[in-house]
């Protein structure tokens, strides 16, 4: 098989390339290791900046997001027993934020990159690893039903996640990683009720962080701070809505309707950065290259300023053989990966709780005092969490 550029992994990042490049004519084939249904059906990220919204938008599937999506101007941070917003609008000159969940985007990109324009994805096919990255031929190793074959391609990103194997076919000393575990994880519950309040709520309370978040104005996402060994066996529908009514102040603990689990699992926290993301004709993008903390929703947007800088590198080479973008890929997707982990790990820092030092809760309830009383505190958060800008990158 041979393709213009061969992707692995048919996650946001790299079902979002896939589309971007063939609106430009230019060929590709996706090599992802498990099935449709599995990729369609994991539940994942919610919250989309305006930045990952415009680039749905320029692949011509964000139609439905336009429809169905919720937009949000602002969050509520819940600490002390107080419950304070923050107005996105005014300290970001107008910018919101979308409410709209991967899975539906995943759907979106698959009808409309697959089922639509008869885009090429060989789902469980895994990709083994990638050879000849520093040549102008660089090959994907892949398995087809217990056979070895391979992929020739112009170009190959390695969109297949942290746990995937473009990233561990580049040699140990041509790659420096960054790193830091968290002592502690997330526990999450979707669930047809619907949402305690029309806006997120950030819960920072003594017995650890919550989260209220949604899907839609029917369908709730929640999540409390759990121990990083806990098991999701160990909880019941009840226990899960009893820890996150004691975490929320008075009035919205009221609130909460329960219902029964659509989906309850954990995920532990980690911030990963690998440097750089480009290897001869090999590219990293998304979560192969970086991982944050879930706290702030950065992930899945991450993964798409990885794609804004990627696809318009490899447009420019195929269409006019220009390689000045390809040169500037790994740079540029960088400086806002890095300010976003900061960002993530900051904020994670401020919610949750690390340990039973009263001193340490003070300064954490003392900062979220400062930072909502503030209007250089708002607008720090606010601009950090509707996303920072793409660089023009042309
Ligand atoms: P992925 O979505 O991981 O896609 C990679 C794809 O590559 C997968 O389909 C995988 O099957 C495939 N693959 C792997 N190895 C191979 C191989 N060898 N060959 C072929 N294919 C391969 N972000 C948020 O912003 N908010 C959240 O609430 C949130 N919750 C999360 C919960 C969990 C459990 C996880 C794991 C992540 C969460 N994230 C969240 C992060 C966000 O979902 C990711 O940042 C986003 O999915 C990244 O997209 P991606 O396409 O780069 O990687
Ligand atoms: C969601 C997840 C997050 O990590 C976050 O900060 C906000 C929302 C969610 O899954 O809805």
């Amino acid at each position: 098989m041979r393709t213009q550029v061969g992707i692995i992994g048919s996650g946001p990042s790299g079902l979002l390339l896939a589309r971007l490049l063939h609106l430009q004519g230019i060929d590709t084939v996706i090599l992802e290791s498990r099935s449709r249904e599995y990729v369609e059906g994991r539940i994942r990220a919610g919250v989309i900046e305006q930045g990952m919204a415009d680039l749905l938008r320029e692949a011509k599937t964000g139609e439905r997001m336009d429809r169905e999506g919720l937009v949000h101007r602002g969050i509520n941070i819940a600490f002390d027993g107080r419950l304070e917003r923050i107005d996105f609008p005014k300290h970001t000159s107008g910018k919101v934020v979308m409410v709209y969940g991967q899975t539906e985007i995943t759907h979106d990109l698959m009808k409309a990159h697959i089922d639509e324009a008869g885009g090429i994805v060989h789902y469980e096919t895994p990709a083994i690893r990638v050879e000849d990255y520093d040549t102008d031929h660089p090959r994907i190793i892949y398995d087809r039903s217990g056979e070895q074959k391979e992929l020739i391609c112009d170009f190959v990103a390695g969109c297949d996640g942290y746990h995937g194997v473009a990233r561990k076919s580049i040699p140990a000393d041509k790659i420096t990683n960054f790193e830091r575990t968290y002592p502690f994880g997330w526990l999450g519950i979707l669930s047809d009720v619907p949402p305690v309040k029309e806006e997120l709520i950030y819960a920072n309370h003594e017995r650890g962080f919550a989260l209220c978040s949604m899907r839609s104005h029917t369908r709730s996402r929640y999540y409390i701070q759990c121990k990083l060994d806990d098991k999701v066996e160990n909880w019941t529908d009840d226990a899960f809505w009893d820890e996150l009514r004691h975490r929320l102040p008075p009035e919205e603990a009221e609130n909460v309707t329960t219902g029964p689990r659509l989906e309850m699992s954990i995920t532990p926290l980690h911030s990963f950065i690998a440097e750089p993301l480009r290897f001869g004709r090999l590219f990293l993008a998304g979560d192969a290259g970086h991982i944050v903390p879930p706290t702030g929703a950065k992930g899945l947007n991450l993964a798409a300023s990885d794609i804004y800088y990627l696809s318009r590198a490899l447009i420019a080479s195929c269409q006019e053989k220009r390689t000045d973008l390809l040169d500037r890929y790994s740079d540029a997707a960088l400086r806002r990966v890095w300010k976003a982990t900061r960002f993530s790990w900051w904020y994670t820092s401020l919610l949750h709780k690390y340990d039973d030092d009263v001193m340490s809760r003070r300064m954490q309830i003392s900062e979220l005092d400062y930072l909502t009383g503030s209007a250089a505190g708002r607008t720090v958060i606010s601009e950090n969490y509707v996303g920072l800008p793409y660089e023009a990158f042309e």
